[in-house]
């Protein structure tokens, strides 16, 4: 039996009332809440995103502006830019996106920014409040995933949950996440030996790896919950093929393009796993409404507001 789909976009659109209702209310207060994207050179990728960022705050009805230094930029220049959006009170969040440039230090632009503004959930002081228990801004991605898994209902407390990846943006604070929601949490990596054993033993599978359709109908046990996190674009036809054997659909759609997104977990494990989310429109879509919230949240938290909406979450 095919697996139940976990829609990020259903998802979404419900943090998006429930923010439209709180952007109101702020609103009302005389608050209306501003994310700063800074984004660095060309990128097409980051662009993509940036400009998916700065178009769901125009929906949302909040202010952004967007920074776009050139990609020569150096690290003292991007401090100083990152100390102005710090500065300015009517700021209440600052993005910048990843990854930078290789003469740009990034971990000290990423400390750089006020941790109170840190939408990203990337500062050290706001990692550590997540690792002590009492967590404050949270990455996007991965708070994402627990809103999509809260409002399906997937039950954690108890369960075998496995993290695939390592990441400070994605694997790391998945795994405390989950493990905050009294799962038993393993990570793997790219050095886990006998990785399919490991993963055969999880109810919850987060594949955050960055390696198109790595986990194969073999890594899952039946019935288990499958999380992708995976945004690969695959252009290679015989690689493309063989990922999409039986799904006509998107390989109709690779001969097309020249080219298709593919998640970390390979399509034929949709016929294993009790419940999976799509890409796209699984984890993707949860990616940016997660930044809404937090950029809201940013704005209460900064403003010392508080909303009706606010005080049930
Ligand atoms: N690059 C890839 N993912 C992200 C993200 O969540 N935030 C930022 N700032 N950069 C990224």
């Amino acid at each position: 039996m095919a697996a139940r789909l976990l829609l990020g976009t259903v998802i979404r659109d419900q943090i998006y009332a429930e923010l439209q209702e709180e952007i109101a209310a702020l609103g009302a207060a005389g608050i209306q809440p501003c994310l700063a994207a800074v984004l660095v050179g060309d990128n097409p990728a980051s662009k993509l995103y940036v400009n998916s960022k700065i178009a769901a705050c125009a929906r949302l009805g909040l202010r952004s502006e967007l920074h776009t230094p050139p990609a020569s930029v150096s690290t003292e220049e991007l401090l100083d830019l990152v100390t102005e959006l710090n500065r300015r009170d009517e700021v209440d969040g600052i993005l910048v996106q990843l990854p930078l440039p290789p003469q740009v230090e990034a971990k000290r632009i990423l400390d750089a920014v006020d941790p109170a503004k840190d939408v990203d959930g990337f500062h050290p002081i706001n990692v550590g409040r997540l690792v002590a228990g009492r967590p404050h801004l949270v990455a996007c991605t991965p708070a994402g995933i627990m809103e999509l898994l809260r409002r399906y209902e997937i039950p954690l407390a108890g369960t075998q949950a496995v993290v695939l990846g390592r990441s400070d943006i994605v694997g790391k604070p998945m795994a405390l996440l989950l493990l905050h929601a009294h799962a038993t949490v393993t990570i793997c990596h790219s050095r886990t030996r006998q990785l399919p054993e490991v993963t055969r033993r999880a109810d919850l599978v987060v594949a955050a790896m960055g390696r198109a359709a790595l986990v194969t109908p073999d890594y899952i046990r039946p019935g288990a919950t499958v999380i992708d996190v995976g945004q690969n674009v695959v252009t290679d036809a015989a690689e493309a093929e063989r990922i999409f054997a039986r799904v006509p659909d998107r390989l109709n759609a690779f001969r097309e393009k020249g080219q298709v997104l593919v998640g970390d977990v390979h399509p034929d494990v949709a016929e294993v796993a009790g419940a999976i989310t799509p890409v796209p429109g699984g984890v993707g879509p949860l990616t940016i409404a997660l930044l809404m919230s937090n950029t809201v949240r940013a704005a209460r938290l900064r403003r010392g507001a508080t909303t009706a909406a606010s005080a049930r979450r």
